[in-house]
């Protein structure tokens, strides 16, 4: 794979990167001369990333914290600070999943789903706009999802967390487009992670159908026919890190093979 320079000397933060989707965020930005922070829950998972950017020559680091948590985010951020330079993106793609009928949702699900998916991007979003608007300049990515645009059946929990994440990137848009930052969500449809494949037969049983039914399901409904792949994602959060994209602020872009439009 070839080295690009759409992001030379640009330093991210990318959290949950040593997951599936955000692990292929980190090795693009890398690819595109970003310096990345790969910040996950599971340090080992941030380790593996990261040793993998640095063999392939360009600069990474492994943090770990949970995103809900204001004191262990503000140390990562300095300490990404320090070792790398200020920050210029920060991705806030942790997240978590759940697919339960509504009436069993129990209040610590719920919780637990608005904690990390939500609390932690305005977390993550207070944290590097706070950086960013003393430089004037900077780039804030937000994982929200198709599910941010509709509901779904036992689903409410997650739903409610990723419309909130896109009610969340139109104010920060608007308050600091004067500074000089842009944030914008993503809008992935389905992509077979770690995350997705935990909740293969919770989807059966709600759709009334086989756990090797699921994907044909699913890509029956989508109009290209396939799932969403992490690379799928990396290249527009690729586009939208860079200057590219620099009179793109606070869209929500979809990214679904042509499922969602709105
Ligand atoms: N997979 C999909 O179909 C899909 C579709 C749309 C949106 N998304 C969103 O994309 C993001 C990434 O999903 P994925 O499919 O790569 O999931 P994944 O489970 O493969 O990866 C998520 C990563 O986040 C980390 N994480 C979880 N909780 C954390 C916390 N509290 N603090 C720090 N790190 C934490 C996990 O350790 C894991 O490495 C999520 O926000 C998800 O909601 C996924």
């Amino acid at each position: 794979m070839g080295m690009g320079t759409r992001l030379f000397n640009k330093i991210a933060v990318v959290t949950g990167g040593g997951g599936g989707i955000g692990a292929e965020i980190c090795s693009s930005f890398a690819k595109e001369g970003a310096s990345v922070a790969v910040a996950d829950i599971d340090i080992d998972a941030a380790q593996k990333v990261a040793a993998e950017i640095n063999s392939s020559g360009s600069r990474a680091i492994a943090l770990s914290f949970d995103v809900a948590d204001i004191g262990a985010t503000e140390k990562a951020a300095d300490r990404t600070e320090n070792e790398l330079g200020p920050i210029d993106i920060w991705v806030n793609n942790a997240g978590v999943s759940y697919i339960v009928p509504f009436l069993d949702c129990t209040e610590e699900l719920w919780d637990n789903t608005l904690r990390v998916n939500l609390t932690g991007t305005f977390i993550g979003c207070r944290e590097a706009i706070g950086r960013m608007r003393q430089r004037k300049q900077g780039v804030i990515l937000n994982m929200s999802s198709q599910s941010g645009k509709k509901g779904s059946s036992h689903y409410a929990a997650y739903c409610a967390s990723k419309f909130g994440i896109i009610g969340l990137t139109q104010s920060l848009a608007v308050e600091f487009a004067s500074s000089g930052i842009r944030v914008n969500a993503l809008c992935p449809g389905v992509v077979m992670t770690t995350l997705w494949k935990d909740m293969k037969e919770d989807y059966a049983s709600k759709r009334g159908i086989k756990t090797e039914e699921v994907i044909p399901y699913l890509e029956k409904r989508i109009p290209m026919g396939r799932l969403c792949t992490p690379g799928d994602i990396a290249g527009v959060a690729v586009f939208l890190a860079s200057d590219e994209s620099a009179y793109i602020t606070g869209e929500a872009v979809n990214i679904s093979g042509g499922q969602m439009m709105l």
